[in-house]
């Protein structure tokens, strides 16, 4: 590392890692040695860092799918693991031959090594996204925003891109919104509604209904007591809904095929009932003419365009886009959260700090 640190930094740090495959309980936080930056690397200090699905999936063992393909396609790893996903940091030091990035800068940033549950982590100096504070590169987040609002606002752009790039969703649509209280789900019904569609939402709670309805959803169905299907059938009269926006999985997405409309369209991009291997029905799809599209991938570095940035900051910052935290756990509490989501009793993004 260069000499370019502006803070004393420690010899060993706490990091959450996981042994073995299995529930929230097998997550610790331990000391371990802080990584050196190499040559085109960052050291950054970890301020907050976004709980993403696909850590619970690769924690259970990804539902089997291991070994190397698994590894290139779906990052799920043998253990010991490291969770990652998307952080927010300060820069505390360069590594040789970096240029244009500057200690005690702030940036989100994905692909911390040794993961991002980590109170410092090396990063390819090339992946930073600053904020938009003027300085270059492409913005990522308000400059008014916490590190945790921050990090939680990184899935606007999922949001965006599954409802109006993924699905094409149109102003004079309805979309079905499942997970709607969820860290995505917030961000997919102020998004639908910017976008001038008629909203279903459905979350598992009275809590979580009062607010997907604060947040602008025309209907919202706790579907612990009421069906979905009926009411997104009955809201449209009998048609049924353009979109589906469809994260949950299984009985979800099965059922959610005897609401569709003709023609319409279900954007499909992630398993929150752990349910990826289970069968399909084909009748509803050619009987009624749908669309499944597959969302993720290279998705998401497509769903970080400028142009999608741009629009998305600007509606953050007029009041319209707002990212829910309600849950920040201290790293070495990784395990309650993670139980918090998988027990389904999240509302909103859950946020580690160290
Ligand atoms: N493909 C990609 O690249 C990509 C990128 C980002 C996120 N995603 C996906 O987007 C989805 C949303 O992510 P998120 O982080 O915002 O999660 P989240 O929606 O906050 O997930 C938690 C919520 O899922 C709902 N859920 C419904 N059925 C469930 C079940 N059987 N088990 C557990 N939870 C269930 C629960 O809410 P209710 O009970 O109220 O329904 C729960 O509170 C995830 O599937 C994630 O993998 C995909």
């Amino acid at each position: 590392m260069s000499q370019e640190s502006i803070q004393p930094i420690p010899k060993t740090m706490k990091a959450v890692v996981h042994y073995e495959f299995g529930g929230p309980e097998v997550l610790r936080c331990e000391d371990v040695p802080i990584p050196e930056p190499g040559a085109g690397e960052v050291l950054v200090k970890v301020l907050a860092v976004a709980i993403d699905y696909i850590q619970l999936h690769i924690r259970h063992g990804g539902s089997g799918r291991i070994g190397a393909a698994s590894e290139a396609s779906y990052g799920i790893k043998e253990p010991p693991y490291f969770p990652g996903g998307m952080a927010c940091v300060e820069v505390v030091g360069l590594g040789t031959g970096v240029t244009g990035v500057e200690a005690g800068t702030r940036h989100l940033i994905g692909g911390l090594r040794p993961g991002a549950y980590v109170e410092y982590g090396v990063a390819d100096a090339a992946g930073l996204q600053p904020r938009s504070d003027g300085k270059p590169g492409m913005t990522a987040y308000p400059s008014t925003f916490t590190p945790a609002e921050a990090v939680a606002f990184d899935y606007a752009p999922v949001a965006y891109h599954t409802l109006k790039v993924g699905a094409g969703l149109q102003a004079h649509e309805t979309v079905l919104i499942h997970a709607a209280a969820g860290g995505t789900g917030v961000l997919a019904v102020q998004l639908a509604k910017h976008f001038g569609a008629q909203v279903i939402a459905t979350a598992g709670s009275e809590e979580k209904i009062t607010l997907v309805r604060e947040l602008g959803a025309d209907v919202a169905i706790n579907y612990r007591t009421d069906d979905f299907v009926t009411a997104a059938r009955d809201f449209t009269d009998g048609r049924g809904v353009d979109v589906v926006w469809e994260s949950v999985g299984g009985d979800v997405f099965a059922r959610s095929l005897d609401c569709m409309a003709e023609g319409a369209r279900m954007v499909s991009f992630g398993s929150n009932s752990f349910t990826g291997n289970g069968q399909v029905d084909f009748w509803p799809f050619w009987v009624k003419n749908l669309k499944l599209i597959g969302w993720g991938g290279i998705s998401n570095a497509q769903s970080r365009a400028p142009e999608i940035m741009t629009e998305l900051i600007a509606l953050a910052e007029a009041g319209k886009l707002k990212p829910v935290v309600r849950h920040v756990y201290r790293f070495s509490d990784a395990a309650s959260a993670h139980r918090l989501i998988e027990e389904r009793r999240s509302i909103g993004k859950v946020v580690l700090v160290p």
